[in-house]
């Protein structure tokens, strides 16, 4: 059972600057919620209570986020406004929220590791909170790998596929299709080259991780830019015939460029006002 998610937070945002100059990056809204409480959401959808917080300096607006506002409360009761709050008041009293801070961003694969004393051993998710994804009317994403979790009980990644020419900007897998949109991995690399790409299967940020990935982690030297990759610590296990990508039904929209951010503002616009 996937009873935590693990939510690595401690990245600057330098594509959002200046906007991320003082705030962090989860906090940016798409229409009036931030990208980290879709996130949680999400988690609470597939089933998952726990939220793990991995963050850093000037992350303390997350922590501000998923606690009550007694000021902000009492000033607002009675009025027209007092509704705004009530959809995420009743999330956080549905979870327990933990933290723990990055002291240097070493990675991806890095701040997973940094999560191990908030998430123990036992299997659990991440979620990277600017991949945003919807499943209008369905099941969550992680709802989707929790479910096939508990039939396959090794790690999942969230894949999709990509334009060749964007091969450099994800992790991509290569495996053998067992079921409909569900791989057997054998090869993963992180942020290849088009030339070089063993296919065009993109991770995105989703997923369901057996707990010897830290034992793993604390072995994987620097890769990709010299940060430790959560990939290329994944291909270990993919080794040993442990690890399945799947393709999700949903949407999902790439909210760490602006470009991305924009989309899904624009969706959810419509959705909500049409
Ligand atoms: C990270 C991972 C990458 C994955 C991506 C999904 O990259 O390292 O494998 O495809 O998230 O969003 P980042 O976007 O942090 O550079």
């Amino acid at each position: 059972m996937i009873r935590k998610c693990l939510f690595p937070a401690a990245g600057y945002g330098t594509r959002f600057l200046p906007a991320t100059k003082a705030t962090p990056k989860e906090m940016l809204p798409v229409l009036t919620k931030p990208l980290i409480q879709y996130g949680v959401e999400e988690a609470l959808e597939a089933g998952i209570h726990t939220m793990a917080i991995v963050t850093g300096r000037g992350k303390r607006a997350i922590e501000d986020h998923f606690d009550i506002s007694y000021e902000l409360e009492h000033q607002i009761k009675g009025t027209s406004k007092e509704p705004l709050l009530h959809e995420i008041r009743a999330l956080i009293d549905r979870c327990t929220f933990s933290y723990t801070r990055q002291r240097e961003m070493k990675g991806l694969g890095h701040a997973i590791l940094t999560g191990e004393t908030l998430i123990g051993e036992e299997p659990f998710a991440v979620l990277l909170a600017d991949d945003l994804c919807e499943n209008s009317g369905g099941q969550g994403v992680l709802g989707q790998m929790v479910t096939l979790y508990n039939k396959h009980r090794c790690s999942i990644v969230a894949i999709e596929k990509v334009p060749r020419h964007e091969t450099d900007k994800y992790g991509i897998v290569a495996g053998e299709e067992i079921g409909e949109g569900l791989y057997r991995v054998h090869d993963m690399v992180e942020k290849p080259s088009p030339e070089k790409t063993p296919s065009t299967l993109a991770i995105i940020g989703r997923y369901i991780l057996t707990p010897d990935i830290f034992d793993i982690l604390r072995e994987t030297p620097p890769g990709r830019g010299g940060e430790i990759q959560i990939t290329d610590a994944l291909l270990r296990q993919a080794r040993k015939g442990r690890v399945l990508a799947y393709r999700f039904q949903g949407q999902r929209f790439d909210c760490g460029s602006v470009e991305g951010f924009v989309m899904a503002t624009n969706h959810f616009y419509k959705k909500f006002h049409s």
